[in-house]
């Protein structure tokens, strides 16, 4: 058994209103679900205290739920709740995830459903926000997007063409030909660069620098931003990268900027990459982070750049877990 969950605003507090409401609320909740009405095992009412008109259960009896549980209740009087609303929660016997369903003026209390919930993480190389961006998508059951990885697929589409990442006329005359794509599979995200999956080969250092190198060109800059925009209109997702609350999302509602110091960093990194399989040495690891932070900061357009009304977390002291769990309070205590 599950309970869906489910709230509606009326305009006054009318019968006539709070039946119609009713009707449209359940009606929705039943369609979403696929529900048919033997599997609904009770319908539970809290209304704000300022209806008073007509029982919200009445009103679903009267719309055809005649065998379930039925119960109405009242709210207390709470400051500045939203007014003339009435709450729902259905338990029915069915396998799938519940869908909610917030209507009207309710649909402000749950942004996540009814908007597209964008968390935007940026932080330097190795700060860790590719895996607490990981960690977050999965609790909150929404979309990773490493828009870091778009820019790697960038590089290795010049490095396919024997193209200098460096050189930008030479990286705008072949822009047109790269078609960078990306798709779920089992909610982890693949990278395609003309069609074929290029996800492991983008993970090498040599396309970590020119990555860096690469994605200070405006023109591959605003295709990819093009994209990441359309994605994360589309979908509810974590998008992590350098620029995604200063430049790519600036109204995200939620923002986190990951700090690390490099050398904390750049062993990081090197864990990684033994894993990898690629040998490199400690020393190298923390040149080429110190590289590409000198890089991706002092680019002209976009730079890594914690934006004003992101939340700094230093994750020096704090597992991947912890950060995770930093972020996922914040939200939620907003959510
Ligand atoms: O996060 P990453 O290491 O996979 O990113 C590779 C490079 O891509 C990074 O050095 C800078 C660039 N990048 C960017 O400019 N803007 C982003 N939003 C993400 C990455």
């Amino acid at each position: 058994m599950k309970a869906i969950r489910g709230a509606i605003t009326v305009k006054a507090d009318t019968a006539d209103e709070i039946k119609e409401n009713v009707k449209l609320l359940l009606t929705e909740i039943v369609e979403k679900n696929g529900l048919s009405i033997e599997n609904v095992v009770c319908i539970m009412f809290s209304n704000t205290a300022d209806i008073h008109s007509f029982y919200p259960a009445k009103a679903a009896r009267e719309v055809g739920f005649f065998n379930c549980a039925l119960f109405s209740s009242l709210e207390p009087e709470i400051d500045n709740s939203l007014p003339l609303c009435i709450r729902v929660m259905v338990l029915a016997e069915i396998e799938d995830n519940p869908k909610h369903i917030y209507l009207k003026g309710a649909a402000d209390l749950r942004k996540d459903i009814t908007e597209k919930l964008n968390i935007a993480i940026d932080g330097p190389a190795g700060s860790g926000k590719s895996t607490v961006s990981k960690i977050i998508s999965k609790r909150f059951d929404i979309l990773y997007l490493d828009t870091g990885a778009m820019y790697r697929a960038c590089a290795l589409a010049c490095v396919n063409l024997g193209v200098d990442c460096a050189n930008e006329s030479a990286v705008n005359a072949i822009v047109d030909s790269i078609d960078i794509s990306v798709k779920y599979e089992n909610k982890m995200q693949r990278t395609y660069l003309n069609g074929t999956d290029v996800s492991e080969s983008i993970r090498t250092p040599k396309i970590s620098m020119l990555a860096s190198v690469v994605a200070a060109h405006g023109c591959i800059r605003t295709k990819m931003v093009d994209l990441q925009r359309k994605i994360a209109k589309e979908n509810s997702c974590v998008l992590d990268g350098r620029d995604i609350g200063t430049n790519v999302l600036p109204h995200a509602e939620f923002k986190f900027f990951l700090t690390a110091s490099p050398e904390i960093r750049a062993n990081r990194r090197l864990a990684e990459n033994e894993l990898k399989g690629f040998k490199q040495s400690f020393a190298d690891v923390l040149q080429e982070i110190k590289a590409r932070d000198e890089q991706d900061i002092n680019r002209k357009i976009a730079p890594l750049l914690k934006a004003d009304d992101a939340i700094e977390i230093s994750s020096d002291k704090l597992s991947e877990e912890e950060v995770a769990d930093a972020i996922c309070a914040q939200i939620q205590g907003k959510i």
